[in-house]
């Protein structure tokens, strides 16, 4: 299979989303996307430089920075499914919404036109609060998988949702077969 997979800006998921991808790699060929700001931020989870070589390093792909990048995916049919992974807040509204202003966005729209899976890792402080309408609109949208999720830290973080970022090569495998991996609220 060939899988892509966009990373947002959801910087402190990294370090448990590259051994994710190490692991699709190694049984398909994997297409890492990057958004925007994932191309631009340094943090103190490290620096745009560092995770575009990791990526490279993993899939032996550049990884699609850009809109025009993106856009032949639909055309030229090249995803079985495509991995969001971290969604973070940002771009789970702009999907919700069908707004397509990043190369993650863009490959989703373009995906989405072949009517294969787009399978969404959620990320976001606001996922109980300002994210959760959109949560809900992808639920109900046709083509959307998630993968399990929950509250990471209830008391500190009320509103805070965070995917079971292991449980994603499960979530494709399914939704490959068009099922969505229950439980989704773990
Ligand atoms: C250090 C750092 C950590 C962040 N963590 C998150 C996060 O976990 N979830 C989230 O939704 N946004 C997070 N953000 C904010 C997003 O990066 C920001 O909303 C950005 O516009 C997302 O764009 P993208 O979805 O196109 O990558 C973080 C920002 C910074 C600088």
């Amino acid at each position: 299979m060939t899988l892509g997979f966009a990373l947002c800006g959801s910087y402190c998921t990294f370090s448990k989303i590259f051994p994710v991808m190490e692991v699709l790699a190694k049984e398909n060929r994997v297409i890492p996307i990057f958004s925007d700001n994932v191309q631009k931020t340094g943090s103190r989870f490290g620096e745009p430089a560092q995770f575009y070589e990791k990526a490279f390093q993993i899939t032996g792909v550049e990884p699609i920075c850009s809109i025009a990048e993106a856009e032949p995916i639909g055309p030229k049919k090249l995803l079985d499914a495509l991995v969001i992974a971290p969604c973070t807040g940002n771009t789970l509204a702009k999907l919700a919404h069908s707004i397509a202003d990043t190369p993650v966005t863009m490959a989703a729209k373009s995906h989405l036109r072949n009517g294969r899976p787009v399978i969404v890792a959620v990320s976001t402080n606001d996922g109980l609060a300002g994210a959760a309408e959109n949560i809900g609109r992808l639920l109900a949208r046709k083509n959307y998988y998630f993968v399990p999720f929950g509250q990471d830290d209830p008391k500190n973080k009320p509103t805070s949702l965070v995917a079971h970022f292991d449980k994603i090569p499960e979530t494709v495998e399914l939704a490959l077969r068009r099922m969505q991996i229950q439980p989704i609220l773990v």
